[in-house]
């Protein structure tokens, strides 16, 4: 069974993905996770954001893996553990950029589809998810809220993970990534046409998870 999670920046998909899935004893894959896994790639190599020739290249001699240890998530890149550096906002803003080339989105899209072959109950989050990664997910679910709550939810998320965070440059990025994300020409964000979307603004975490649940066991 496959239970697919999309949304704009920030409402908060990867810890509701990672909580549903822990629930039902599902696995998760985070596909945001394997963009910016790239993405750090390019930056290492000192590739310029504009150089799309050279990223695109770069994707030939990539390996991405995602493994789980003690149930959390674990990403390697080219065999090298680097989980807790993709989430700066430098690698963010990369991320956003290289999704937004045609050749890396198929790239990711087939592993992603690997992945879900791999492990069969799977919840998957990511934009483009249910629109094109999984078109057949049992459950399709595209959560919502609005920017200010959005924002405020990635911010207070990078305070606690110990991120030094300047608040007008995060809003400043946020916007830009928000804006390109939603407008790229290669699968824009959109809600697939049989997604329930769920419109967060005003609910917990716990209901969240709760409802999505409940959607689960009515296509189980
Ligand atoms: O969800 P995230 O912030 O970890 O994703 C990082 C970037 O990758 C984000 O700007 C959008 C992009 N992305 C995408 O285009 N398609 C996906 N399936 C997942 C992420």
């Amino acid at each position: 069974m496959i239970i697919a999670i999309d949304g704009p920046l920030g409402v908060g998909k990867s810890s509701v993905a990672k909580e549903v899935a822990k629930r039902l004893g599902f696995t998760y894959i985070d596909t945001g996770a394997m963009y910016r896994a790239f993405a750090l790639k390019t930056i290492d190599r000192g590739i310029d954001k504009e150089d799309i020739k050279s990223i695109i290249n770069l994707l030939k001699n990539t390996d991405i893996k995602l493994s789980y240890k003690n149930g959390e998530l674990q990403v390697y890149l080219d065999g090298i553990e680097i989980t807790d550096k993709i989430r700066d906002e430098k690698v963010s803003q990369r991320a956003s950029q290289v999704a937004s080339i045609k050749e890396v989105r198929e790239y990711m899209v087939s592993l992603q589809r690997r992945f879900g072959e791999e492990y069969k109950n799977i919840v998957i989050e990511g934009r483009d998810t249910g629109t094109v990664i999984f078109p057949n997910a049992e459950l399709k679910i595209f959560l919502t809220a609005p920017v200010e709550v959005r924002i405020q939810r990635r911010y207070k998320q990078l305070l606690e993970k110990g991120f030094n965070v300047d608040y007008e440059k995060f809003v400043k990025d946020f916007m830009e990534r928000e804006f390109r994300d939603n407008t790229r020409k290669v699968n824009p964000l959109r809600p697939a046409e049989d997604s329930v979307i769920v419109d967060t603004g005003n609910m917990s975490f716990e209901e969240v998870v709760n409802r999505i649940l409940s959607l689960a066991k009515e296509v189980m």
